[in-house]
Parts: structure tokens; sequence; C-alpha cells
């Protein structure tokens, strides 16, 4: 199928020219970027200020040129389009709205100014308020509503367009974070009833996470991984985007063998472990490695309780030094040393009396299934 929203080998540069200080600046604010977004797919970017996440969006709007690359809208390629004639809409961070107008009316401008006739404008206006819950509040003006609906009026007038993808610029950032989840929640089920095709640009991991199909993590104008929330979390490409979702550890060791799904993994003090391959196995090769590891994957026993270790998967067994231990309610947080590298495990405290059987300085077991820990190049 064709996809809804394709960029090939987009490039954005960004050069301040004449004579000020600045002239001669360049930026590369998006390099060599390939997407392919489905029809009526919730398409997360997601990547730290400055990775060029707007930028990207400005470009499938319209209001950037692309330095090269190319650009296509349902199979169709956009460059010559002028924003207004291209079949998005976009949601700004800061959503403006007109403050002398009703809701209704801010909703209904965008039509009106496109010369739908009135009862029509009003008819789909009523349509879009019905969609984001606020027909109850279409006589109010914008200093009468809560942030959050104030946001949904923002919402409503990107919809009443009727486009097929709509670009979401961090669009409750503004919120707090009690409205910000209810709103997640709110435009996730919107997104499915309506079946819009949604772009939605992201800082915050747990925000792309929770509501995309699939992420594009992005660093300094490059995309680095594009898959589900699993993929990225569990089977992430590099040491960034391991180290941009969630928290990780990290150990260096040299890959020593390279079976089906799984490497061998020797450590300087000689120890060896299994631990998989990345998804595509031929981008790492047998030499040094990091392997990421999440601290909830690991377990940890204090010595003399191995027995008690679970046995129905194989596991990896390594020896370390524990050095440090933190109650923090739900959880404790283990440091363990070992090989020279620091490890934090998390284990959750599902016993009154979990954790009694540690002491600091004493040598410790850490376990593993290899399917938990993932081989990066170095
Ligand atoms: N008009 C411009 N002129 C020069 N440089 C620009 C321009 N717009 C963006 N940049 C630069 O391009 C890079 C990417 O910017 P962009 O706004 O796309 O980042 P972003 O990922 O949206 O960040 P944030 O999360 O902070 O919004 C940055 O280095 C930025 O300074
Ligand atoms: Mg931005």
């Amino acid at each position: 199928m064709t996809p809804d929203v394709e960029l090939r080998q987009v490039v954005k540069e960004f050069s301040a020219a004449g004579k000020s200080k600045r002239a001669g600046y360049q930026v590369r604010a998006v390099d060599n970027v390939n997407l392919q977004i489905a029809q009526g797919e919730f398409f997360a970017m997601l990547g730290p200020s400055g990775c060029g996440k707007t930028t990207t969006l400005r470009m499938i709007a319209g209001f950037e040129t692309p330095t090269s690359g190319e650009i296509y809208i349902r199979g169709k390629a956009v460059h010559d389009i002028p924003p207004f004639h291209r079949p998005v809409n976009t949601v700004f961070q800061d959503y403006a709205l007109f403050p002398h107008m009703t809701v209704i009316q801010n909703v209904m401008f965008g039509l009106r100014m496109e010369g739908v006739p009135r009862q029509e404008a009003q008819r789909r206006a009523e349509e879009a308020l019905d969609m984001v819950k606020l027909s109850h509040a279409a006589a109010r003006r914008p200093n009468q509503l809560s942030g959050g609906q104030q946001q949904r009026v923002a919402l409503a007038r990107a919809l009443v367009k009727r486009p097929s993808v709509l670009l979401l610029d961090e669009p409750l950032g503004a919120l707090d974070l009690k409205l910000r989840k209810e709103m997640q929640a709110e435009l996730k089920t919107m997104q499915q009833r309506v079946g819009i095709t949604f772009i939605f640009v992201t800082h915050d991991q747990e925000e792309a996470m929770s509501m995309a199909n699939r992420i594009a993590v992005m660093h300094e104008g490059h995309v680095l991984q594009v898959g589900t929330a699993r993929d990225i979390y569990e089977r992430p490409v590099n040491r960034f985007v391991a180290d941009f979702i969630g928290e990780t550890n990290f150990f260096v060791g040299n890959l020593v063998e390279k079976r089906d799904k799984v490497g061998v993994v020797k450590l300087a003090d000689g120890a060896t472990f299994e631990a998989s391959l990345p998804l595509d196995a031929s981008s790492v090769s047998e030499g040094k490695v990091t392997v990421a590891l999440r601290p909830e994957r690991i377990g940890i026993f204090p010595p003399g309780e191995e027995d008690d270790m679970p046995r129905e998967v194989p596991l990896n067994v390594l020896e370390g030094v524990l050095y440090e231990m933190d109650y923090i309610g739900t959880d404790t947080r283990y440091t363990v040393e070992i090989a020279g590298t620091t490890l934090v495990v998390r284990e959750q405290n599902v016993d009154y009396e979990d954790n009694y059987d540690f002491r600091l300085g004493q040598t410790v077991k850490i376990f593993f299934p290899a399917v938990s820990a993932t081989i990066l190049q170095e």
C-alpha cells in the first residue's frame, strides 16, 4: 500500500548569509531522513531538543522547503504545493486561539476563509467540536476555558478541515502533568475513532510510547531507529537509543562468537555470558561491543541462596560486589560492580523483608536471560 506520508533522503540545511557575525554558520537540521508512514497510523517523532523534529514536521506541512530529497503525501510529490493546498493540517504548541471570537467561531474561521458557506461551516464546526467533546462550550470565549479545553479547540480547528494527515508539534507541552495524561488518552481514542494519520512530535518518551503505533527516534538530524515501543525498548539499535529510552546499564566486552540471534560476550575478568544480537544482526561484528541491559531485567542473589534462582529459562550468572543499596519503596536499587563495570539492578519489593539478606561489600550473583540483553556495536 502507498504510504500516507513518505520522506526520501530529506535534508534541511539552515545557513546565515550576509555580513553578520553569524554569517557562514550552517546547520544540518535534518540529515538524510527516510520515513514511511502508513494511513491511519499514529506515528511519533521522539528526540531531544534541537534534533530536527519541528523542522521535519514543517517540511511535511510545507512551511519549509527541503534542501534536497523528496516528500510524498498519498503517493504524490508535494514540493510545488503550497501549505494550504496540502491535505495536512498542523496543531502547534502555542495554539493561539483568537481571544475575541467564541469557540465555534474559532473553529469555523479557517473554513470561512476558504469560502465555505456559513451554514456548512457551522455544521462542520459543530461536528468537530463534538469530536473533541466541547459542544457544550461552543459559545464561550477562549479565556473562559481551561488549558486542556483550549488545546481541544485547537485540535477541532485542525480537524474541521478534514485533513488526511494531522501534524501535531508537542501539542500537550503547555499542559500540567495530570491534564497532559488525560489528553494523551483522549487524543489516542480520538485518533482511532477518526482514523486520520497522526504525526506527533514529542520529547517525552513515555508519551510517545503510550500513544504511538510506531516511533522514530531522532538525534542530531538523523532518524536512528523506527519501530514499535517494544522494538525500541527491547532492541535499541545503538547506545543513544538505549540511553534515551528508559534507564539502561551498559557494559563493554568482547563479542567472541555469533550464533543464531545470540552472541557470546567475554568480559575483562574472563567471565562470559550470552546476549541477544540486535534486530539487524549484521550490524555487529566480533570484537569490542557494548551490551545494553535494563536494570529491571536483572535478578540478584546473596551468597548461599543461589538455589532459589529461577530455572525455567537458561540464565547468565555473573559474580560481582554489592556496593550500594537504596530502598525506594516500590523497588530496591542495587549497585553492583562486575569486571570493572557498575551495574544497577532494580528489584520490586514484593515482601516486607525483601533485601534484608544483603550486606554492602559482599559478593553477590546477578542473573539475566540472554533475551534481556542487547549487543550493540561499540
Ligand atoms: N530557521 C532556522 N534557522 C537556523 N537554524 C534553525 C532554524 N530552525 C531550526 N534551526 C536549527 O535546526 C536544528 C533543529 O531544530 P528543530 O526546531 O527542528 O528542533 P526540535 O527537534 O524541534 O527541537 P525542540 O524539541 O527544542 O523543539 C536546531 O539546531 C535549530 O537551532
Ligand atoms: Mg520543536
